[in-house]
């Protein structure tokens, strides 16, 4: 492995006989990177590359440049190889172009004084041909598609029966993955953010209904974490652990994922990452909270945290989670996404700008660059 361990970072958490508590405004030491506070902006696809063969625009650099102040700014997904396209319009980082015009991005960001990751996002079987260059089919574990519908140019279309992936395919894809992340830091990034959640590629090898496989990738909870471990040591060997890390979303039924009993294959997870190290764990929690709890006690790295909240999105409430130690970091997805000077909103109890869901995938500058900051604060 290209990196070692990543240091216990509640190694120095503060005991109740202290007066302070850590809060979501405490620095965080993730893995040797120093963020200035515990809030994370959660990955978010806006499918606005319009760059040259899929790639990010000035208007992206704008857009992740204004939320700076983020403690980590983990990007949009990104596909790692032309097949891992789900959706219109996202961006790769397979490319020479895609990696200069990435590096605009992250240099904003920098400049900005912020931090950022690339959320390595294969999408599988949720896809489609008609999105696809050359030819190319959807690839998933199995020959079992998803139930839904996608959007398409021509409109809403049934998802496809993947193509399943043999050895060979296995192999390729695990390597893509380390590919675009050495590529990734080659554009600048501070380090990846595997996808493995949301009914997409890995989660898709993760749950017994949409991974039918009886080889050494399916067939046990240990067997279908195989592939997501695959992926995750492939990119720290690229990159280095401690600029990598992983997000998860247990029973999350998105993307047709049918985990009726997720604990074990997370453990097992858990386990086979436990000689790789990464340096984070990204839970987007839409199951219960105890199992949030045993994988923050199982993993030794930072623990980031995105509590999905059923009627609204995720607010002011999850600063507590930092709090009261069941996070390290807590994420914000649609909140970030209205409020580019999130961070400074929060600690001030607001007001908060409306996320508009008519743009939030596609369109322009509106939706996008538009949403206003508080203004300057008195000198
Ligand atoms: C417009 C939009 C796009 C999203 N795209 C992604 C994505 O590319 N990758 C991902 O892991 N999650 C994606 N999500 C999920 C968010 O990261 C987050 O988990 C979700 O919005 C719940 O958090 P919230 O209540 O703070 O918004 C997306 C969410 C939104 C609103």
């Amino acid at each position: 492995m290209a990196a070692g361990r990543v240091p216990d970072p509640r190694a120095g958490r503060r005991t109740s006989l202290e007066t302070a508590v850590t809060t979501a405004f405490d620095p965080l030491d993730l893995a040797g990177l120093h963020l200035p506070n515990r809030i994370a902006m959660a990955p978010m696809t806006r499918s606005r590359a319009y760059g040259p063969g899929l790639s990010p625009t000035a208007a992206t650099a704008a857009y992740y440049a204004q939320r700076a102040s983020a403690g980590l700014i983990v990007t949009e997904g990104v596909q790692p190889s032309p097949v891992g396209q789900g959706y219109p319009d996202t961006p790769g980082l397979h490319s020479a172009g895609q990696v200069d015009a990435w590096r605009a991005v992250t240099d904003a960001v920098h400049a900005g004084g912020g931090r950022i990751f690339a959320q390595l996002m294969h999408t599988g079987r949720i896809g489609h041909p008609s999105l696809l260059p050359g030819g190319l089919h959807p690839v998933g574990p199995s020959a079992v598609a998803a139930r839904g519908r996608i959007h398409t140019a021509d409109g809403p279309r049934d998802l496809v029966v993947p193509e399943p992936l043999d050895e060979d395919g296995i192999r390729r894809t695990v390597g893509d993955h380390a590919r675009a992340a050495r590529n990734a830091i080659d554009a600048g990034f501070d380090g990846v953010e595997v996808h493995g959640a949301n009914g997409y590629l890995l989660h898709q090898f993760l749950a017994p209904n949409s991974n039918t496989r009886t080889d050494a990738w399916g067939g046990t909870p240990q067997a279908r974490a195989r592939f997501a471990a695959e992926v995750v040591a492939a990119v720290a060997d690229a990159i280095g652990a401690h600029r990598t890390g992983l997000r998860v979303s247990p029973g999350n039924p998105l993307g047709d994922i049918d985990e009726p009993e997720p604990e074990e294959g997370y453990l097992a997870l858990l386990r086979a990452l436990e000689p790789v190290g990464p340096a984070y764990l990204h839970v987007v929690e839409t199951g219960g909270r105890a199992l949030t709890l045993e994988l923050r006690k199982r993993f030794p790295g930072v623990l980031i945290l995105n509590a999905r909240a059923a009627d609204r999105p995720s607010g002011p409430q999850e600063l507590a989670l930092v709090a009261d130690g069941t996070a390290d970091m807590v994420a914000y997805g649609a909140l970030f996404l209205a409020n580019p000077d999130l961070p400074r909103r929060l600690r001030t109890g607001g007001p908060f700008n409306t996320p508009d869901r008519a743009t939030y995938y596609g369109g322009g500058e509106r939706g996008y660059t538009d949403y206003p900051a508080l203004a300057a604060e008195p000198r």
